[in-house]
């Protein structure tokens, strides 16, 4: 018998009680934390006393582990581990400005790996260093967005394909919100200032069906998002298309399919990325923050990559 039990969390995920990593983990509690992972999307577990080998270990129960796919970004004891860092060396590159205030480390939403086509499936991140105030991350379900749009929307959408562009210049981004922005005087213009090759575009169907639930994913997120594939196969002109993006993008935006986590010491938290958006709010210059991320291995090509004629 396990003593496994959860309490959903506001609007997305459920905190998980009754858990101690450095207890044995027998098959059926593997099972049962897996079922709990896709029925609720993110799963938060608290005061864990947890290293970098145990999150590795307790992290494959959800899948074989990805490397991230450049080696600049991985950590050289373990190369299954992430390092998300603020107030290091890295800050200057991570800097920028938001209604005329420095702020190192800020995300938009987005799933991780989505420019490749291939996101990865999941990720655990681990609060190993807490920011005193601020770098929360937050997390937005795009099952539950799909599920509240309208029935027009829906049927609007069955057709309609979405590119995303890999870019590293957030003005280039263009459906982020960028009033008030500007970046700062280390922000990298392109993909190579931070060790990136260039990405071809990669599509996705606006509905995609998740892998192993079968659930309707709103497949938007507003970091990368470019444009619609031709769009006159789905009916719309560019600017129709350009406005049903907008739509889309400030549907995915409203509170209630949203979490933010204020990290504790101890803190992890596992999410599908399958599924599941997520963002950081980012820290003010010298806060010191570590997260250590470890990342479950996309086995399932969500999108397409589009032919380089097309990702220009
Ligand atoms: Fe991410």
């Amino acid at each position: 018998m396990t003593s496994i039990q959860s309490r959903p969390l506001d609007n997305i995920g459920a905190e998980v009680f009754g858990f101690d990593i450095n207890e044995p983990l027998t098959e059926a509690t593997k099972t049962e934390l897996k079922a709990l992972w896709y029925e609720h999307g993110m799963l938060l577990f608290r005061n864990q006393d947890v290293d970098p080998t145990k999150q590795i270990a307790f992290s494959r129960i959800f899948g074989p582990l990805e490397l991230h796919p450049l080696e600049v970004k991985r950590s050289g004891d373990h190369p299954e581990l992430f390092e998300l860092e603020n107030g290091g060396p890295a800050d200057k590159f991570q800097t920028a400005y938001y209604g005329g205030e420095p702020v190192v480390g800020r995300l938009d939403w987005h799933m991780d790996l989505h420019y490749t086509a291939r996101p990865n499936h999941g990720a655990l991140l681990r609060a190993v260093v807490v920011a005193p105030e601020a770098g929360e991350t937050g997390f937005g379900d795009l099952a539950k967005a799909y599920d509240a749009l309208d029935p027009e929307t829906k049927a609007c959408i069955a057709k309609v394909e979405v590119a995303y562009r890999f870019v590293v210049q957030r003005r280039q981004m263009r459906f982020v919100d960028l009033e008030g922005y500007e970046p700062g005087p280390d922000s990298p213009q392109k993909p190579s200032d931070i060790g990136f090759p260039d990405f071809p575009d990669a599509a996705y169907p606006a509905v995609v069906q998740h892998p192993v639930t079968g659930q309707n994913i709103l497949e938007i997120v507003e970091q990368f998002l470019n444009r619609v594939v031709e769009p006159q196969k789905a009916g719309l002109t560019p600017d129709e298309a350009d406005a049903l993006l907008r739509r889309l993008v400030d549907h995915t935006r409203r509170p209630e399919f949203h979490y933010f986590h204020t990290w504790q010491r101890g803190d992890m938290i596992l999410w599908d990325n399958w599924r599941v958006m997520h963002c950081t709010r980012g820290t003010a210059p010298g806060v010191k923050r570590l997260i250590h991320r470890t990342t479950i291995e996309g086995d399932a090509t969500l999108g397409r990559t589009l032919p380089a004629s097309q990702s220009a």
